[in-house]
């Protein structure tokens, strides 16, 4: 999704802006582009480029070599994921006014910018994009009159959509940003301030930092910034400072963040975990005001990845909270007129805590009445804002389009959750709450014997490399596997891949198999192993390719599958923590063969900040 960076100070803006943007590339892009103001030109510098941004630099080198480089101490760069009108220089933020003044970049989706076109349109104004971004451009240009900030909130009372947006003039001294639905956080230096999109574009210059909310704007000038409601009354909110520094976000000597973060895994759920059971080992303490006694239904939503992770989740909240959950994909909630009330509680899962669906789906379950909870990894995000409590994954910096470490701790905050609620309800008893217990303390070192399996994963992934399509099977706990393991799979290697619960094979999608098609199957102990082995039976009668994911000391496995990725054995509900390693594997491996993009992935973007 969008990357947005603006700067102002004594440095080269141009580079800070540019390796701000290159440190929000995870979020996925598509065109890349940049505007400096200085004093010695009357108009705004501008360069932009359709493609990822070292073909930006590329551009900007040969500006240099050309003796023009692009100098000044304001500058404000983006990188953009297409919506509205293709990837090519000219649809490139920033977008200039007509007299080459103002310069703009927009992340988020102006809902009336038809309208508004035809409006501006009307006064003359000409449109040199297909973008909606460019209404802002010519509203803020006729409202300034030597104010930029009165400018910016004059033109934003006629817009209606989500938006984080900067904007500069070449003829005034400050940046301006404002901010509704799309992040925006303010970094403080000394005599140089920033905003950008996202964190990781300021660390490497400053860990201060101010979180812009929705409906404010911010005035960025050499001396710092400050922050006013749209309506122009000033906002006073206290710097907070980064934990995270900036080696965190890099691959750690491996060639791709997706490798580091799957090998993070058993890390990663140590702090998902860690400190979170009560000192008699029969409970967790997650400090939630939530009291699962006051809970009728759980409803949880959640978009891609996440959605799995809230799959396994209901199941868990189900199982050992015997509470009735289920899963609504996020885009598809607030159009279902949901049936919720104050005894039911809606979970928001989310990674990024910006995913726009899933904000808009626990809004509206708040305006019904719900109670809500958020699951995150990152802190200070939109979700974390709304909800009424929120649950961190403290999985760390994900880069890596394809989530996998955030996925892992989502299921190990969902482990806690269960657990909780299995107490609170009084049904999960002492005996198996410790052994519940149990099996979340070997959970890492488990995890980790998962991961030291690769090899085989990756003689796998020779065949499966060469095929053009894969189906996924999986039941139980571990339907969610298999449609995670579907997903990643088409993620990043681009092959078509499906999945769904292993009984429903026959009913359809048993008329795909052939020798071409290998069948990844979840084999692991559950009380429908035997039906599982039956259908892999049918897939074989049939000429299929079977890959059976099976537990440790299964040899019986290997008479109905062609290869078997071994897997170390866990409690039934817990297994879809280990057994999504092999499918993250075989993806990133099959990947790797076929020379994809792994962290960036095509079309993909890590936040999804629009509708
Ligand atoms: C995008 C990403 C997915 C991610 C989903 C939800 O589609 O490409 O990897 O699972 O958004 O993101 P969230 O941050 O809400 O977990």
């Amino acid at each position: 999704m969008c990357g947005i960076v603006g700067y102002i100070g004594g440095r080269v803006a141009a580079d800070v802006v540019l390796d701000g943007l290159s440190r929000l590339e995870y979020r996925g892009y598509d065109s890349a582009g940049i505007v400096v103001a200085s004093a010695e030109r009357p108009e705004l510098d501008v360069v932009k480029r359709a493609g990822k941004l070292q073909v930006l630099r590329d551009a900007l080198t040969e500006r240099a070599r050309a003796g023009a480089p692009l100098r000044g101490v304001r500058a404000v760069g983006h990188t953009r994921w297409a919506t509205h009108g293709k990837p090519t220089d000219t649809n490139a933020h920033p977008h200039l006014s007509e007299d080459g003044k103002l310069g703009l970049v927009h992340n988020g989706i102006i809902e009336n910018y038809v309208a508004l076109r035809d409006e501006l349109k009307s006064r003359g104004h000409d449109f040199r994009s297909e973008t909606d971004t460019e209404v802002l451009v010519h509203l803020i240009e006729e409202q300034y009159a030597g104010d930029l900030p009165a400018a910016v909130r004059a033109a934003l009372t006629r817009v209606r959509g989500a938006y984080a947006l900067v904007v500069t003039h070449v003829d005034h001294p400050q940046v301006v940003a404002a901010r509704a639905t799309s992040p925006l956080v303010v970094g403080l230096g000394e005599g140089e301030s920033w905003v950008a999109s996202d964190v990781p574009a300021l660390l490497p210059y400053t860990k201060r930092v101010v979180y812009v909310h929705d409906g404010e704007l911010v005035v960025l000038d050499a001396s710092g910034a400050t922050l006013q409601h749209l309506d122009g009354t000033p906002v006073d909110r206290a710097a907070e400072i980064i934990e995270w520094d900036a080696d965190a976000a890099e691959k750690g000597g491996h060639p791709h963040y997706m490798l580091k973060e799957m090998l993070e895994q058993p890390d990663v759920l140590r702090r998902t975990l860690g400190g979170r059971v009560t000192p008699d080992g029969l409970d967790a303490d997650l400090e939630l005001a939530l009291d699962p006694r006051a809970v009728d239904r759980v409803v949880l939503v959640a978009a891609g990845t996440a959605s799995y992770a809230a799959t396994v989740g209901a199941a868990l909240l189900e199982r050992l909270g015997r509470v009735p959950a289920g899963v609504v994909v996020a885009s598809e909630f607030r159009y279902q007129e949901p049936v919720v009330d104050a005894r039911t509680l809606v979970v928001a899962v989310s990674q990024s805590g910006e995913t726009i669906d899933t904000l808009e789906a626990l809004r509206e379950g708040r305006r019904r009445g719900a109670r809500t909870l958020a699951i995150l990894n990152v802190k200070g995000s939109s979700l974390a804002r709304e909800a009424d409590d929120v649950l961190y994954i403290h999985a760390g910096p994900e880069i890596g389009v394809a989530s996998t470490k955030a996925y892992v701790a989502m299921l190990g905050a969902f482990a806690l959750l269960a657990l909780r609620f299995g107490r609170a309800r009084g049904t999960l008893d002492d005996a198996a709450a410790a052994a519940w217990v149990a099996g979340l303390d070997a959970l890492p070192d488990v995890v980790a014997l998962a991961l030291s399996r690769r090899p085989q994963v990756a003689a796998v992934a020779e065949r499966v490399a060469g095929a053009r399509d894969a189906l996924f099977l999986g039941r139980g706990f571990d339907v969610a596997t298999a449609y995670e393991g579907a997903l990643k799979l088409k993620e990043i290697s681009y092959l078509h891949a499906e999945a769904y619960p292993t009984g429903e094979m026959k009913h359809g999608p048993i008329a795909l198999i052939d020798r071409d098609l290998p069948v990844v199957a979840l084999a692991t102990p559950s009380p429908t192993y035997e039906k599982t082995v039956s259908n892999l039976q049918e897939v074989r009668a049939r000429d299929g390719w079977v890959v059976a994911v099976a537990g440790d000391g299964d040899t019986g496995i290997a008479e109905h599958a062609d290869a078997v990725l071994y897997v170390p054995v866990v409690a039934e509900g817990l297994a879809p923590v280990v057994n999504v390693i092999p499918m993250q594997l075989l993806a990133y491996e099959v990947a790797v063969r076929l020379g994809r993009d792994v962290d960036q992935p095509r079309n993909l973007a890590k936040s999804v900040t629009v509708e």
